[in-house]
C-alpha cells in the first residue's frame, strides 16, 4: 500500500499536458522519455526548449533535459509505465475522436512486458480506458488484460484525468487533487504510485468509468453554469435591465453564486467535453446539450447586438478589444471573441472594424479574408471608434480610462468597465 513508482516512464504526447507532467516526474528523479509524432516538438524539447507558452515551464524543461532525466523521441520506447496524453477532439457529429488514443495504445502494445502500467490522461468518454485494454489485448494475446472481477492480470490500466488551468499548469499539476480510476482496484493502486511521486493534492482512487465521467461532469457543470449567466444576460438585454446589477444583487443570497456572462465559451475543453456526455446518453443529457447550444449561440447573439447598435450610425468604425479565448493569455484557439469579430466583419462589410489584443500580433487566419478588418493598437482602435466592444478583459483593457470612452457606444460583454 502507498507504493511509489520506481522505474522508467514514457509519456505519449508532449503537449500542454504531457510535457508539464513529464517535467514534474523527471524532477522527482525518474527517467522520463517524452514521445511525440511531431519531430519539431521532439527537437525543441531535446534542446531544452518548450514549443508553446506556459509560465515557468521553460526553465523546468531546460533543467530536466540538462540533468539527463528528460529525453524526447518520436519512437515509443520500452518502459515500466506509459502515460497517454494525446488529443481527444470531437468528430463532425460531436462524438469523440478516439483515433489518437487508439494509435497511442497500438504504439505501446509491442513494448509491453508483464507488470507495466498504462495511464490514460486524455479527457475521454466513459468506456475508453476499457477500450485501451481491448485494443492492446488484440495485439498482445500473450498478456492477460485487467478485467473486473478477475484477480490476475499482466498489465495495469487506469485513467487519471487532468484538470489543470492553462496559465497555472505548473502550479496546479502539483497542487490539484487527482482522481485515479482503474480497470480493477489493483490498476488504480498501481497508477496512483506514479502520482505519489509529485502530487501534493489528495489522490482519490476509483474505477475507470467513474474517473472518466467525473472529468466530463466537471466541465459540463462549468458549461451549464456559464450558459445560465449567458442566457440571463440576453434576457436582461431584451428587457433593458443591467445584468451585472442583477447578478451583483442575486449573489448576495447566501446560497447563490451566478457566474459572469461573456461572449461565449472558448478553449478546447469546456466547449468539447460536454458533447462526450451527450453522445454517451443522447436522450437523457437534455440540460447539458441545451447549455452547449446556448453557449455556442452566444457569439451570434453578441454580434447581432453590435450590428443593431451600428444601425444608429451612417458609417461607424467599430473597435473590438480582445481576440484570445480568455483574459491575460496568448491562446486564441476556439476563441469566441474571434468568432464575434468575424461575424461582425461579415455582417457589416462597408464599415471599418479594428481589432486589438496585446497578446495577438498578427491577424488570426479566420479573420484574414475580411478587407474591412485590421489589427490596431488598443489606443488607436479606441481613439478612432464610434462603437467599442470589449470581448476579453485583459488587464490593459480594464485600465482604459472612462474618459477615453466618452461619447462612444460601449458594449462591454465582460462587465469589466463597470
Ligand atoms: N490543455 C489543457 O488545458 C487540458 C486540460 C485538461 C485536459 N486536457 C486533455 O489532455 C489531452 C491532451 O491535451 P493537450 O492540450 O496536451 O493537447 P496538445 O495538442 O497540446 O498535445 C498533444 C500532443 O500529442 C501529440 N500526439 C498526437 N498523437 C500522437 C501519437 N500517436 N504519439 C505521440 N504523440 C502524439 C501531438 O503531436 C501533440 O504534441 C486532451 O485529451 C485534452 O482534452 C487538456
Amino acid at each position: 500500500m502507498n507504493e511509489v513508482f520506481r522505474g522508467r516512464l514514457a509519456i505519449i504526447g508532449m503537449g500542454y499536458i504531457g510535457l508539464p507532467t513529464a517535467v514534474a516526474i523527471a524532477t522527482r528523479g525518474i527517467d522520463v522519455i517524452g514521445v511525440d509524432v511531431n519531430p519539431a516538438t521532439v527537437a525543441a524539447i531535446s534542446r531544452g526548449e518548450v514549443p508553446f507558452v506556459e509560465p515557468d515551464l521553460a526553465v523546468a524543461v531546460s533543467g530536466a533535459v540538462a540533468m539527463g532525466r528528460l529525453k524526447a523521441t518520436t519512437e515509443t520506447p520500452e518502459a515500466d509505465a506509459f502515460i497517454i496524453a494525446v488529443p481527444t477532439p470531437f468528430n463532425e457529429d460531436r462524438t469523440a475522436d478516439l483515433s489518437y488514443v487508439k494509435t497511442a495504445a497500438e504504439q505501446i502494445a509491442p513494448k509491453l512486458k508483464p507488470g507495466d502500467i498504462i495511464v490514460l490522461e486524455s479527457t475521454s468518454p466513459p468506456g475508453t480506458t476499457e477500450k485501451i485494454g481491448t485494443w492492446i489485448g488484440a495485439l498482445r494475446p500473450d498478456l492477460r488484460m485487467p478485467r473486473d472481477g478477475q484477480a490476475v492480470a499482466d498489465v495495469y490500466i487506469a485513467h487519471c484525468p487532468e484538470r489543470v488551468l492553462p496559465g497555472r499548469i505548473m502550479i496546479e499539476i502539483v497542487t490539484n487533487d487527482r482522481v485515479v480510476g482503474g480497470l480493477t482496484p489493483k490498476c488504480a493502486e498501481k497508477a496512483a504510485s506514479i502520482y505519489r511521486l509529485f502530487a501534493q493534492g489528495e489522490i482519490l482512487l476509483t474505477d475507470a468509468a467513474s474517473a472518466e465521467m467525473a472529468k466530463l461532469s466537471e466541465n459540463a457543470y462549468r458549461d451549464v453554469n456559464i450558459a445560465f449567466a449567458n442566457e440571463l444576460s440576453m434576457i436582461c438585454e431584451s428587457l433593458h435591465i443591467d445584468v451585472w446589477e442583477v447578478i451583483r444583487l442575486a449573489n448576495r443570497h447566501p446560497r447563490v453564486s451566478i457566474l459572469s456572462p461573456g461572449p461565449g465559451v472558448g478553449g478546447h475543453c469546456i466547449p468539447v467535453d460536454p458533447w462526450f456526455i451527450v453522445s454517451a446518453a443522447p436522450r437523457l443529457a437534455r440540460l447539458i446539450r441545451t447549455a452547449r447550444e446556448v453557449n455556442d449561440r452566444r457569439p451570434h447573439d453578441v454580434a447581432e447586438q453590435v450590428v443593431a447598435k451600428a444601425q444608429r450610425f451612417r458609417s461607424p468604425t467599430i473597435a473590438c478589444l480582445g481576440l484570445t479565448f480568455k483574459a491575460n493569455v496568448d491562446d486564441a484557439r476556439e476563441s469566441p471573441a474571434i468568432e464575434v469579430v468575424s461575424l461582425i466583419a461579415k455582417a457589416l462589410p462597408e464599415f471599418d472594424i479594428l481589432a486589438a489584443d496585446p497578446y495577438v500580433h498578427t491577424l488570426p487566419k479566420q479573420l484574414r479574408e475580411f478587407g474591412n478588418l485590421r489589427l490596431e493598437s488598443a489606443y488607436q482602435a479606441v481613439e478612432r471608434a464610434d462603437i467599442v466592444v470589449l470581448l476579453v478583459e485583459h488587464e490593459p483593457f480594464k485600465a482604459i480610462r472612462h474618459t477615453r470612452l466618452g461619447g462612444k457606444v460601449v458594449y462591454d460583454t465582460r462587465g469589466a468597465w463597470r
